[in-house]
């Protein structure tokens, strides 16, 4: 039976998301603002978790309705049968979020919503599911928007940027999802030489070369929230399994040279246990990114380069960067920049200025081909 299925999307990832489920094959894929709605089988909401290296979670949706009053939503949430995911001794958790609605308390949402799903399942199967706010085996989701709400089950379970390789972060890691929609908006082909010259604990360079390896980033993940259902059996395992193995078939030995390099020994030392975890085999160094050279090829850049306080000790590193860029001739050239110094520095016309954020921070990804 078809699904309907909730990509959701890092805000300004939708596009490079929707791209990304498109080439994957899912169907009736729909730009969105916030997520990707598709539809598909359930075993595409699994591979969308296993394949998907942009969403931040996959969702299924239970149910549409019209709320104007708490009863409303008490009963519209109380009309999904719940039995086929949830028993007493299962744990739950309920997240909400209200925009234009009469109901505007989206914590209050999430305790009618609870209440609703604890009481249909007490009268069913005369016991109550427990709360577990961090570590649910079922999670509930309501977007509450202009008093209709929007009820999805999350397969994802952990957020799916939780590949399960990164051990150690630097200081500023960036979120494994933001990486990879980063590498596609970068518009880098997956064959060019790829470098990222402030690599931190190399995510953007992990993430590169599980790309261009096809490695799917959901199968160093040990569980996914949807295997933690009532409903999931021996069969859907091995099922699962089956489709596990599918994806691995996939990968290629192909893949272009990738390089991260840092001028601190430390994060790189985490950035080599990333990669090792990660089962990727990449060239990392100790160097400026000042002294990056052009050597004999061409090469896509793409970096996530200081900011903040870390750019505050040294002023002059924006100008110094955007000196060693303009050498790179032939060269495609992406920065997701905290700040708008490198802008400012470099003294060519982006390509592509695109708006991202980055935890809380609002950046630009600027993209460049230097001449
Ligand atoms: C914002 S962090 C990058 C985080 C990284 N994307 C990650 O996911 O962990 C910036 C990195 O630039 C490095 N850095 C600062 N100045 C540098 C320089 N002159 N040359 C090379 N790396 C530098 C810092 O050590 C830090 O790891």
């Amino acid at each position: 039976m078809m699904q309907e299925f909730y990509a959701a999307a890092i805000k300004h990832t939708e596009a490079p998301l929707c791209d990304e489920l498109r080439e994957l094959g899912f169907k009736s894929v729909r730009l969105n603002r916030g997520g990707i709605p598709f539809r598909g089988t359930w075993r595409d909401g699994w591979r969308a978790c296993i394949q998907s290296r942009i969403a931040q979670r996959i969702y299924v949706l239970m149910s549409r309705f019209p709320v104007s009053s708490n009863d409303q939503l008490y009963d519209g949430v109380r009309a999904i049968d719940w039995s086929p995911y949830l028993t007493p001794n299962k744990t739950l958790s309920v997240n909400a979020v209200t925009v234009g609605s009469t109901l505007d308390h989206s914590g209050f949402v999430a305790l009618k919503t609870k209440d609703a799903i604890v009481d249909q399942l007490r009268e069913t199967q005369g016991g109550r599911p427990s709360v577990d706010r961090d570590n649910a085996d079922v999670r509930v989701f309501v977007y509450l928007a202009n008093n209709k709400a929007v009820v999805y089950l999350d397969l994802s379970g952990e957020s799916l940027h939780r590949r399960g390789y990164r051990q150690e972060a630097g200081d500023a890691p960036l979120r494994e999802t933001l990486a990879a929609a980063i590498l596609r908006l970068s518009g880098w082909d997956r064959t060019t030489p790829l470098i990222d010259p402030m690599c931190g604990s190399g995510t953007i360079a992990i993430e590169a070369a599980l790309w261009a390896a096809n490695i799917a980033p959901g199968l160093a993940r040990e569980r996914f929230g949807f295997e933690r259902w009532a409903c999931f059996s021996e069969d859907d395992a091995t099922e699962l399994r089956a489709l596990r193995g599918e994806m691995r078939a996939l990968a290629t030995k192909e893949v272009p040279r990738i390089v991260g390099a840092d001028n601190d020994p430390r994060v790189l030392d985490m950035a080599r246990a990333n990669a090792r975890a990660a089962g990727v085999h990449l060239a990392f160094r100790e160097q400026s990114a000042l002294d990056v050279q052009r050597d004999d090829g061409r090469r896509t850049l793409v970096s996530n380069p200081p900011y903040g306080v870390r750019l505050e000790t040294d002023p002059d590193f924006p100008q110094g960067l955007a000196c060693t860029i303009s050498k790179l001739h032939d060269w495609r050239v992406a920065l997701l920049a905290g700040t708008n110094v490198y802008e400012k520095s470099i003294n060519l016309r982006a390509k592509e200025a695109l708006q991202l954020v980055n935890g809380s921070i609002e950046c630009r990804l600027l993209v460049y081909d230097v001449p």
